[in-house]
């Protein structure tokens, strides 16, 4: 594979499982060091890391929650410290809850934001401060969802932060730019991955979903990985506040039945 990212160092949270695991895999295999955050199993993580090595690529396996700020402030040290610098930021890490707007809890919104919007906020502020000092350039790719810009019945929590991940990307993109620092989202649809498992698992649900993507089926990790790695890459140089979607068509897609 092109080595696009030779000499650049890439963080992505998530990186053990679905759609990081993917970003991860193919930053490495194109050149970037690569440190692969994960929480609790470290299984997966380990797994990216082999898939990485034998891509004849570098990766380091760090445990890290982002919804707190020393594990934060740990990973930024952790890449510096291991690999010399932090040009890339891939906010991967994501969860999303089902429940009725109107029997949503404190704690279920609490855990939806942190994860999802607090977590990349206070992530990103580490990793800018970092470049800033160093006065060196970076990149910053946040993975949102086709739900920053839709509706989804149901997902009150999770729709509220990618909204709120849409602006925050926005307005970091205005910030950033003179630090010759890009930020941007990628929008996925429907992955197949384990965020995803209970629809997966349920098949008229996934038939009636996959009526509305015109592709016919649901995207892969390794889509998304390939749209991320040309955002971080030279080829987007002047590419800077955007949203990518990338869904198959969903978001075009409306029916009368
Ligand atoms: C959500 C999935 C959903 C998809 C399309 C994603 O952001 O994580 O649960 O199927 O959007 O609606």
């Amino acid at each position: 594979m092109e080595k696009r990212l030779a000499g650049k160092v890439a963080i992505v949270t998530g990186g053990g499982t679905g759609i990081g695991q993917g970003i991860a895999i193919r930053l490495g295999s194109e050149g970037a060091r690569v440190i692969v955050d994960y929480i609790g199993d470290p299984a997966g993580a380990e797994q990216t890391r082999q898939a990485i090595v034998q891509a004849g690529g570098e990766a380091h396996i760090q445990a890290a929650d982002i919804t707190v700020c020393q594990d934060i402030e740990n990973l930024v040290d952790t890449a510096w410290q291991t690999y010399g610098s932090a040009d890339i930021l891939v906010n991967n890490a994501g969860m999303e809850h089902k429940s009725n707007f109107w029997d949503t809890t404190e704690a279920e919104y609490d855990k939806i934001l942190s994860v999802n919007l607090r977590g990349p906020f206070f992530l990103t502020q580490k990793f800018v401060q970092k470049l800033r000092a160093a006065q060196r350039p970076g990149r910053i790719v946040n993975i949102s969802s086709v739900h920053e810009d839709m509706a989804f019945p149901g997902f009150a929590t999770y729709c509220t932060s990618k909204g709120g991940l849409r602006m925050l990307m926005r307005n970091l993109a205005v910030e950033l730019g003179p630090l010759g620092i890009t930020v941007n989202n990628v929008a996925p649809g429907a992955i197949a991955t384990p965020i995803n498992k209970s629809l997966l698992a349920d098949q008229p649900k996934l038939d009636a979903l996959l009526k509305n993507i015109p592709l016919g089926r649901l995207g892969k990790p390794e889509d998304v990985a390939g749209l991320v790695a040309f955002l971080v890459s030279e080829d987007a140089a002047y590419v800077n506040g955007a949203t990518y979607v990338i869904d198959g068509g969903l978001m075009r897609s409306y029916h009368e039945q």
